[in-house]
């Protein structure tokens, strides 16, 4: 039974088939893009309609792919970023490009938000989008019908239906996630007329939904296909690296640098730094989300022509840990947690030699650690126990910073065999919803998490370096 998962990320979309009897990733394939040029400071959008190409693209990558070609797709996962507002018309096309996860020119709507909800409402989140729209935009918000995230317009294209789920509801920033619906006094507060424009909720119990024809003229997949129902890449994610029960906590490291847990019930933080999340599984996924992570490295490869990453990291092992008194605050693209939207990195200690690429590269693996490592405190001031932690995301692959993350955190880190864990959460869904349809009911953890294999031996935590 072979299931394809999809997770439409910030810098490109990544996609792979899974066997579900064997738990084998059988192929793989990905179509990277950028953030639209050219915008204001702080905003970072991208056309929706991009995502569909690349995945047009992906999809027929993976179905060319020998080991798959002439075989049956059950099922289909959709994983996307989380929190991007795509505003689609009456007619369900885009009416402007999605405002990203990453966007911080709304940071004085989610302040004013913040206030009017009496709790605070992070800049990434969708309602500070839908706010600053309204005011900016008034004739694109007039036309708007259906207020969607990245998965959910995925959806939309595959099925035809518009639809969204808890998980990636739970990031809107009008959603109560202890009730697992809607906040419609909130909605009513950033505009009167919100209620109407989100799409309704699905759930695992519904009946499965299948391609549409459209879907499958689009997709090149049969007709009758099924759709999971998806979720944010970090709901897929937790699916694809065992976060599905209590007491594993993950951190990812991608565009974005989150760590997440499973939880049975809400966690509630009262400053906002950690998200209260529901997973997309029925529990919660109590979550920290930085938004300097392979950003800060990849800025260092491109200041440095001729070097890669693996270059730099061969480099950056031959420099001191600390840098030689060398800091760097990664606040690139501005930052969540700390909550600094507009805030800029620093470079603090800058003596002879601190910009070679190794010792830089070696700065820039330790601060997003150390931005991460405050976080995680903050986690652990809640409640969160943690003992070690599963490494996934594209900078999982680096072994060195794995080890500096495991210094940084004092727990050891354990790096998963499967770095794309939100593509693979997306294809462990489909597998489950493919295994529903015929009379089975596994729970999706029971299903999921035998499947979930480490790449090597936990990285420990060097106690001279704690
Ligand atoms: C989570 C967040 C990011 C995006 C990245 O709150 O904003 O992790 O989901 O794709």
């Amino acid at each position: 039974m072979l299931t394809l998962g999809l997770d439409v990320g910030t810098q490109g979309t990544k996609g792979l088939i899974l066997d579900g009897e064997t738990g084998s990733v059988v192929a793989q394939a990905s179509h990277a893009y950028d953030l639209l040029s050219d915008l204001p400071p702080g905003s970072a959008e991208q056309a929706p309609d991009t995502w569909i190409e690349a995945a047009q693209s992906v999809i027929a990558s993976l179905l060319a792919d020998p080991a798959v070609k002439g075989n049956t797709i059950v099922a289909v996962g959709v994983s996307g970023q989380q929190h991007g507002a795509v505003l689609l018309d009456e007619e369900g096309f885009p009416l402007r490009p999605a405002k990203l996860w990453c966007d911080t020119s709304t940071a004085a709507e989610a302040k004013e938000l913040s206030e009017r909800f009496g709790r605070p409402v992070p800049v990434g989140y969708t309602a500070s989008k839908i706010l600053w729209t309204l005011r900016n935009e008034p004739q694109i918000w007039e036309r708007t019908h259906s207020v969607m995230l990245p998965h959910d317009y995925l959806n939309y294209r595959l099925t035809g239906s518009l639809f969204t789920e808890a998980g990636d509801a739970s990031g809107t920033g009008y959603f109560n996630s202890q009730t697992r619906d809607y906040h419609q006094e909130e909605m009513a507060l950033i505009d009167p007329d919100l209620p109407r424009r989100v799409p309704p909720l699905r759930n695992s119990e519904d009946d499965a939904i299948t391609l549409s024809d459209g879907g499958s003229q689009l997709f090149g997949l049969p007709q009758g296909t099924l759709v999971s129902l998806g979720g944010g890449d970090n709901m897929m994610s937790a699916i694809g690296s065992g976060a599905t029960a209590s007491g594993t906590v993950v951190v990812s490291l991608g565009t974005s640098g989150t760590v997440f847990t499973y939880s049975d019930q809400p966690v509630i933080d009262p400053e906002g730094l950690i998200a209260p999340f529901c997973d997309s599984t029925g529990g919660w996924l109590p979550l920290l989300c930085v938004m300097n992570a392979t950003g800060v490295t990849e800025e260092v490869v491109s200041t440095f022509p001729g070097e890669t990453l693996a270059s730099l990291t061969s480099q950056a092992e031959e420099v001191a840990p600390g840098c030689e008194g060398l800091t760097w605050l990664p606040y690139l693209v501005g930052e969540r947690v700390p909550d600094l939207p507009h805030a800029h990195g620093v470079l603090l200690g800058v003596g002879e030699g601190a910009l070679q690429p190794g010792r830089l590269f070696r700065a820039a693996l330790e601060g997003t650690s150390l931005n991460l490592a405050w976080g995680i405190d903050r986690m652990r001031d809640l409640g969160v126990k943690i003992d070690g932690v599963r490494l996934v995301g594209g900078g999982s692959k680096n072994p060195l910073w794995a080890s500096i993350l495991a210094d940084a955190i004092g727990v050891p880190v354990s790096r998963l065999a499967e770095a794309e864990s939100a593509a693979l959460g997306a294809a462990l869904q489909a597998l489950w919803t493919a295994r529903r349809s015929t009379g089975d009911n596994p729970r999706l953890h029971d299903l999921a998490s035998p499947l979930i294999e480490m790449r090597d031996e936990p990285i420990e935590p060097d106690p001279e370096r704690v």
